[in-house]
């Protein structure tokens, strides 16, 4: 009888270990759970250097992003965009153009400042500036991509676009779609090194049902950004409804920062900033940083704001109400407080109000204005307060 319980205990504890062996294999939801706990903050080089970019603006950025304390405000990530890409050789390893000499010299350079680095591809044959992409070499790419150093991909539909139209039907493009996503988190997987997998597919049939089974741990939900109000509201509070969607290892995209590119004024930024946090939006800085105003740097490190958007409870928020132009937006915190954004969308000043019995408060509540760096103190009515044109009033309120 002794010997039967040591004989089952044996056996119980090889198929532990037959499980754990095997549990590394077995599908999880994102491309990795070791990533992106919370949203990726860093820069990128898209909005402001385009296709001018190269090997000594990425020296300069990440030398900036620590020398400027945005790296020790959370900002970590280097993320090369398009054009950087160059030849195959005979075997069908890419190879980076001419103006990115050595990119695993570059990696660690970028490492040893204590930041991480990221590049850009698409699951199409060409990027969309017209470069090589990682159509039919996507285990190779993840490969090269691992042996840099690499820690981000960018991985852009473009081209590959063109295959879906001729899929035959929606359902046949959808899959051709999914199907390039997910080989290359395969691909990413198999290299096993921790790389964060950003979709850019322009939020292509509702990508947030779909992303994280794809293996994303972030996915665009829309078109391009543009450095003027009126795309960056239509996108940002375009994303009301998005919220259930995401959470740790797997964020919704808005798109990267234009806070800096000079397109916008300070108050609009100021909506960026704030908007952004309270969706839980990645934070990619996209301006030049080695030439920032105190103002840029301001607006991209004011801690509070940087706290709300990377909440560790990683819970998206979303619309409270939107009366004409004026809009209240709320985040639930970890610490049972709430992030309250009163958005004026009007180009000039509104009387707005805050009604925290109507946000779920009971009693007096603790007010706090950020930008402001104001504590309002207790406060047991609703709160009125004049918000500027284009601007937001971003509160943090406790019970
Ligand atoms: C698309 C993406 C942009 C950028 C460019 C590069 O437009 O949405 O963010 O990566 O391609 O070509």
């Amino acid at each position: 009888m002794r010997s039967q319980t040591r004989n089952n205990f044996a056996a119980m504890i090889i198929s532990l270990a037959g499980l754990l062996f095997l549990l590394p294999a077995l599908p999880c939801p994102a491309q990795s759970p070791r990533v992106a706990a919370t949203p990726p903050m860093g820069w990128n080089s898209w909005n402001h250097f385009a296709e001018k970019v190269d090997d000594a603006v990425i020296r300069a950025q990440a030398g900036a992003m620590v020398s400027s304390g945005m790296r020790d405000a959370g900002y970590v990530y280097v993320n090369i965009d398009d054009t950087w890409e160059g030849l195959r050789d005979a075997q069908g390893f890419i190879h980076s153009n001419n103006k990115f000499p050595d990119m695993k010299a570059l990696a660690d350079y970028v490492h040893s400042k204590g930041l991480k680095i990221g590049i850009y591809s698409s699951p199409g044959p060409k990027t969309c500036a017209g470069y090589e992409g990682s159509f039919g070499h996507e285990s190779q790419d993840a490969e090269t991509y691992a042996a840099w150093g690499i820690d981000y991909l960018k991985y852009d539909l473009c081209s590959l676009h063109d295959q879906m139209q001729t899929a035959g039907s929606p359902e046949a493009a959808h899959k051709v779609m999914v199907d390039a996503y997910v080989k290359m988190r395969d691909a990413l997987r198999a290299t096993h090194r921790p790389i964060v997998y950003s979709f850019c597919q322009y939020g292509f049939d509702a990508v947030w049902r779909w992303g994280a089974s794809a293996g994303g741990n972030l996915w665009r939900t829309t078109g391009d950004i543009k450095d003027n109000y009126d795309r960056m509201a239509e996108i940002g509070f375009g994303q009301a409804g998005l919220a259930k969607f995401a959470g740790p290892g797997h964020w919704n995209d808005p798109d990267m920062l234009e806070v800096g590119n000079g397109g916008m004024s300070a108050e609009e930024y100021r909506t960026h900033m704030s908007l952004w946090a309270i969706l839980a939006a990645p934070l990619l800085a996209g301006n030049d940083l080695t030439k920032m105003t105190p103002e840029t740097l301001a607006l991209l490190t004011n801690r509070e704001v940087i706290a709300i958007d990377q909440d560790p409870a990683g819970k998206q928020g979303d619309r409270f109400s939107a009366e004409g132009p004026m809009e209240v937006w709320v985040r639930q915190l970890a610490d049972a407080s709430k992030a309250v954004g009163l958005f004026n969308r009007q180009d000039h000043p509104l009387e707005m109000q805050a009604d925290f019995r109507a946000l779920g408060f009971s009693g007096a509540v603790k007010v706090r204005d950020i930008w402001q760096d104001k504590d309002l103190g207790r406060m047991s009515g609703p709160y009125k307060v004049r918000v500027p044109g284009h601007s937001v009033v971003l509160l943090r309120v406790s019970q």
